[in-house]
């Protein structure tokens, strides 16, 4: 299994966001994570790539045990193993989108000249190749949810974890940004956990997670 999650709790004061939440994912496979607003989806990606910690229970991605790891060792993990999709601050701002997309291997120790030449293919990959010079402020909400996902998978990560990756585009062009992350995905036999309120998306899972006030509901 890339992950497994077993009697996941988180609070935020006296909110239950999660309430004992199991979630196993295999490498390929795609599991859609759907339910109402304020259902406790944010806060399942937030804790398995570690930007939380779990109240109670295990989270193991790639083997590795998250509660046991200190911040630092949580952002290595969140830096190799996954790669994040999250819906607001996706790209800095001051860099290009090609800069964008090298920052996860250069911050591994990649040299500038092979990380650079890792994002052009992926930006080719996602058929934003065209944009690779400009800063996020001048691509459209397509054009930069396609960069956040060649950021999100140019190192190769075993688990792709993405947060209403479709929100605010027409239904075409997140028909077009799922395709290029599922592809992509299975380009590199990552696990993709994926959480969306776009029917469109989730029938393109191998399976959908329905979460209910912090609970697996089905
Ligand atoms: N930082 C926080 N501090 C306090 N409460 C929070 C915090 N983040 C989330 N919550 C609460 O935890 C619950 C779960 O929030 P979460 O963001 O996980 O829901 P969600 O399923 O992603 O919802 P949406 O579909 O609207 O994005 C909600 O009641 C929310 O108000
Ligand atoms: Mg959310």
């Amino acid at each position: 299994m890339v992950l497994t999650a077993r009697g996941v709790t988180k609070r935020y004061g006296d909110v239950v966001a999660l309430d004992g939440v199991d979630v196993d994912i295999a490498a390929g496979e795609v599991v859609a994570v759907v339910g109402p607003s304020g259902a406790g989806k944010t806060s399942l990606l937030k804790v398995v790539s570690g930007v939380l910690t779990a109240d109670h229970g295990e989270v193991r991605v790639a083997g590795v045990a998250v509660g046991g790891l200190s911040e630092a060792e949580r952002g290595v993990l969140r830096r190799t193993t996954c790669g994040l999709v999250f819906q607001s601050g996706m790209l800095v701002a001051e860099l290009t989108a090609a800069e964008n997309v090298a920052l996860p291997l250069l911050l591994g120790g990649a040299p500038w000249s092979g990380a650079a030449r890792a994002a052009r293919e992926w930006l080719d990959r996602l058929g934003v190749d065209g944009q690779a010079d400009r800063r996020p402020d001048a691509l459209s909400g397509g054009q930069a949810r396609r960069v956040a996902i060649a950021r999100a998978l140019v190192h190769g990560p075993a688990l792709v974890l993405a947060d209403e990756p479709t929100a605010a585009l027409d239904s075409r062009t997140g028909d077009a940004v799922v395709t290029a992350l599922l592809t992509a995905a299975r380009a590199a036999d990552a696990a993709v956990l994926v959480v969306t309120h776009d029917p469109a998306v989730a029938r393109r899972a191998h399976r959908v997670i329905e979460f209910r006030d912090g609970r697996v509901a089905a």
